[in-house]
This record gives C-alpha cells, sequence and structure tokens, in this order.
C-alpha cells in the first residue's frame, strides 16, 4: 500500500534561500515555497538579505504552527550563506533540502546587450548564479555525508522563450546547466537536483518592480502579463511554484533528477 500522507516532510530541514519577498502586493515564490515546505512538517531556515522580509515568513509559519527561524544573509557574500547552512544543521542536525529563489533582472539594472553595463552584468551573474552555486558549495558536503538531499533551484522561463534582458536571459539559462551537473555528479551520493522554470506569475517583483519601472499601474501590468498566458489566460501564481517545488522535494518524486520543470501555463509549447 502506498503511503496516504503524500509530500510528508517531517523531521527534514528545508533551506529557502530568498525566502522573503520584494514590496508589492501579493506573494512572492520564496515565502510562498517555505510555507508549503513548514506545512508539510518541514523546519524551515528562511534566509534572505532582507531579515524584516525573513521574519515576516517565519512569523506566517508559526503563527500556521509550524516551526522556521530566519537568517540574514547575501548571495553575494559566500561566507553568510556558508553560516547560514551552517545555522541550520547546528540548529537542526541536518541540511535536506536546499532551495535556491534569488533572482533579479530589472532590479539589478539589466538591460539589453547593448546597454548592458559591466557593473550591472556582474551584479545579476553574483546574485542568481554565482549565489547558487556558493550555497550548493557549502550544502552537498553536509548532504554527501547524509548520504540524502535535496536541490530545487528556480530558473525562469526567460531561459527556453525570447526574452530581452541579456544578464537574466544568461544565468537563467546557466541555472539549468548547472542543475543538469549537479544531478549527474551527486547522484551517487542519493543527492537529487532539479529545477523550476516559473513562467508568468503574479509576484510582487514580476509585477509591482515592473509597474514601478515602466510608470504603468499595477492594473495594466498584471493585464499584459495575464494575455500572454495560454492556460485560462491567468498568470500563476507563487504557490504554482511552491507545489512543483513540494512535489520536487518530497519522497514522492524520489527517482526524480536533473529535470528542468517549467511551471507556465504552456507558455513554453506555444510558437509562433
Ligand atoms: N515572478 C515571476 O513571474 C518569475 C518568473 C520566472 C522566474 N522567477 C524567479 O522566481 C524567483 C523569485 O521570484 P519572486 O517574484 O518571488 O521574487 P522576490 O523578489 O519577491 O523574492 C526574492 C527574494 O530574494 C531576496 N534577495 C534579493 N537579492 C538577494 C541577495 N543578494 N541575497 C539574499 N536575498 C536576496 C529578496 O529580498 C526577496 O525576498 C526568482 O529567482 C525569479 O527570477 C519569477
Amino acid at each position: 500500500m502506498q503511503n496516504e500522507k503524500i509530500y510528508d516532510l517531517t523531521g527534514r530541514t528545508a533551506i529557502v534561500v530568498g525566502a522573503g519577498q520584494s514590496p508589492g502586493e501579493g506573494m512572492g515564490n520564496g515565502r510562498a515555497s517555505a510555507l508549503l515546505y513548514a506545512r508539510h512538517g518541514a523546519r524551515a531556515l528562511a534566509v534572505d538579505r532582507d531579515f524584516e522580509q525573513a521574519q515576516e515568513t517565519v512569523q506566517q509559519i508559526t503563527e500556521a504552527g509550524g516551526i522556521a527561524e530566519a537568517c540574514c544573509a547575501d548571495v553575494t557574500e559566500e561566507a553568510s550563506l556558508e553560516s547560514a547552512i551552517a545555522s541550520c544543521r547546528e540548529r537542526w542536525g541536518s541540511v535536506d533540502i536546499l532551495h535556491n529563489n534569488v533572482g533579479v533582472s530589472l532590479a539589478g539594472g539589466d538591460a539589453p546587450v547593448t546597454e548592458i553595463t559591466e557593473e550591472a552584468f556582474d551584479r545579476v551573474v553574483a546574485i542568481n548564479l554565482r549565489g547558487t552555486v556558493m550555497a550548493c558549495k557549502h550544502a552537498l558536503p553536509v548532504m554527501r555525508e547524509q548520504k540524502r538531499g535535496v536541490i530545487i533551484n528556480i530558473s525562469s522561463m526567460a531561459a527556453w522563450v525570447t526574452y530581452p534582458l541579456v544578464a537574466y536571459k544568461a544565468t537563467k539559462s546557466a541555472m539549468i546547466a548547472f542543475t543538469e551537473q549537479l544531478a549527474i555528479q551527486n547522484a551517487e551520493y542519493g543527492i537529487r537536483a532539479n529545477v523550476i522554470l516559473p513562467g508568468k506569475i503574479n509576484t510582487p517583483m514580476a509585477v509591482d518592480t515592473r509597474a514601478r519601472v515602466w510608470g504603468k499601474t499595477r492594473a495594466e501590468v498584471e493585464a499584459e502579463r495575464d494575455a500572454s498566458v495560454p492556460l485560462r489566460k491567468k498568470m500563476g501564481t507563487a504557490w504554482d511554484v511552491a507545489n512543483a517545488a513540494l512535489f520536487l522535494a518530497s519522497d514522492e518524486a524520489n527517482f526524480i533528477t536533473g529535470v528542468a520543470l517549467p511551471v507556465d501555463g504552456g507558455a513554453c509549447v506555444r510558437v509562433g
């Protein structure tokens, strides 16, 4: 008989890097994922550069009866990631799930290739790609010793479809290759690594940041983004991304590694 209690993360720990969210309305992908992991029994370490945002996530988890701690770390500083991962192990004895959610585009100064500055390109690479690599660098020795662990990386559908800004495109594409490398090089240790490609999701970062930068209302940006989604002409929500992450993190995905999973309402299968 299959265990009736599916997606059970009881006894596991989950580090969500980028567990806060950008200012604006609604729910961010990292926060929703931390909430879902905790709701399914994991102890969650909510890591964010913005400590107040991480604390807000922790408050929402503890109010719902879950266990979580907030941790301040900037993914551009390797030492702060190293100590976040060490603190999870010291506090709870293991590092079972590492979820790398941090990603910026416009907010990092990203631009089309003819306009990008060295500074902006390096900043986006450091935040989106190097930060994930460094978090994995410090989580993997613990996971290898445990002979188990799950890594969930958050890329973007921008890796596969037309996208105008160069640094986001390049880093989110690299996340896929990096995840495949992680999967194959750590398979013998029982560690799984998968990458999620969100499409158009209605998060504060995606909608409110664009409204601010483009001088439009939230409703205008929402309408434009909704119209471009094949499924129901409606963006996804952070819960759609979090549910995919929960599945990949759970034992129900025990034989799945090295996969790039679109969560995009059909955007990647529309051609022309
Ligand atoms: N929202 C979408 O439509 C969409 C689409 C595709 C991919 N994604 C990806 O999903 C992820 C999350 O998106 P979101 O919309 O929830 O974003 P968000 O901005 O709400 O959440 C990201 C979190 O990362 C934190 N962060 C930023 N820089 C950091 C740093 N240097 N160190 C530590 N923390 C830092 C922010 O404070 C924030 O809390 C990103 O990787 C994004 O590229 C989102």
